[in-house]
């Protein structure tokens, strides 16, 4: 059998096992979604968002990217996170990084590999603005992992600035805004910030909706 025709069959024994618990799984769950979480994580195959959280399909909507970026002027995750908020008008959005992050290492680095330079320039400048607590750790994979754990608080801070999470905190005090750093080694998930509508961020980030 090749490898993705077990993916297809895997596919039709877990279908059979779902029915034969609950012969209505299928069609309560194409009745609509009404996840209460949008998990921002990394495209890294490790850290699947509902393996690793115990849940269900239906209970997580999923955005995933190299080393689980906010940047501003993606249009791709605008977009998920309008969704989610205003849509389906989920009351947690958790950013969740991960220790040993390839992106994050390769930020690091001075390599050329195309594109994903453009992507990793992010992280490079996350860096900058943390320089002098990074530059005096000395141990190398200590240094990566604070910079993964200092990347999840960037990200926070991105979504923060968003006028979708700022009009959605002025009119509905939701969402909550959770960053997350998964352990590969021992699979557990720390919390490493927390961000509501009382959150004040810096003055020139502000915007007014009234
Ligand atoms: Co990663």
């Amino acid at each position: 059998m090749r490898p993705y025709e077990q993916l297809l069959q895997n596919n039709r024994i877990w279908s059979a096992e779902k029915m034969a618990q609950d012969p209505h799984y299928f069609d309560e769950l194409a009745k609509e979604q009404t996840p209460e979480f949008l998990w921002i994580g990394c495209s890294d195959s490790r850290v699947p968002a509902n393996e690793v959280t115990q849940t269900e399909p239906g209970e997580i909507f999923v955005h995933r990217n190299i080393a689980n970026m906010v940047v501003h002027t993606d249009v791709n995750m605008l977009s998920v996170l309008q969704y989610a908020v205003q849509v389906l008008k989920v009351p947690h959005v958790i950013v969740c990084g991960h220790y040993g992050c390839g992106g994050v290492k390769a930020a690091l680095t001075r390599k050329h590999i195309g594109i994903v330079n453009k992507w990793l320039r992010n992280i490079k400048d996350i860096y900058r603005l943390h320089e002098t607590e990074l530059e005096a750790i000395e141990d190398e994979n200590m240094k990566v992992d604070r910079l993964t754990e200092l990347n999840v608080q960037e990200q926070i801070m991105n979504l923060a600035k968003t006028s979708i999470i700022q009009e959605s905190w002025h009119k509905h005090q939701r969402p909550t805004l959770h960053g997350w750093i998964y352990d590969l080694h021992t699979g557990l998930i720390k919390e490493i910030i927390n961000m509501d509508y009382t959150t004040k961020l810096d003055d020139i980030y502000m915007i007014d909706f009234d």
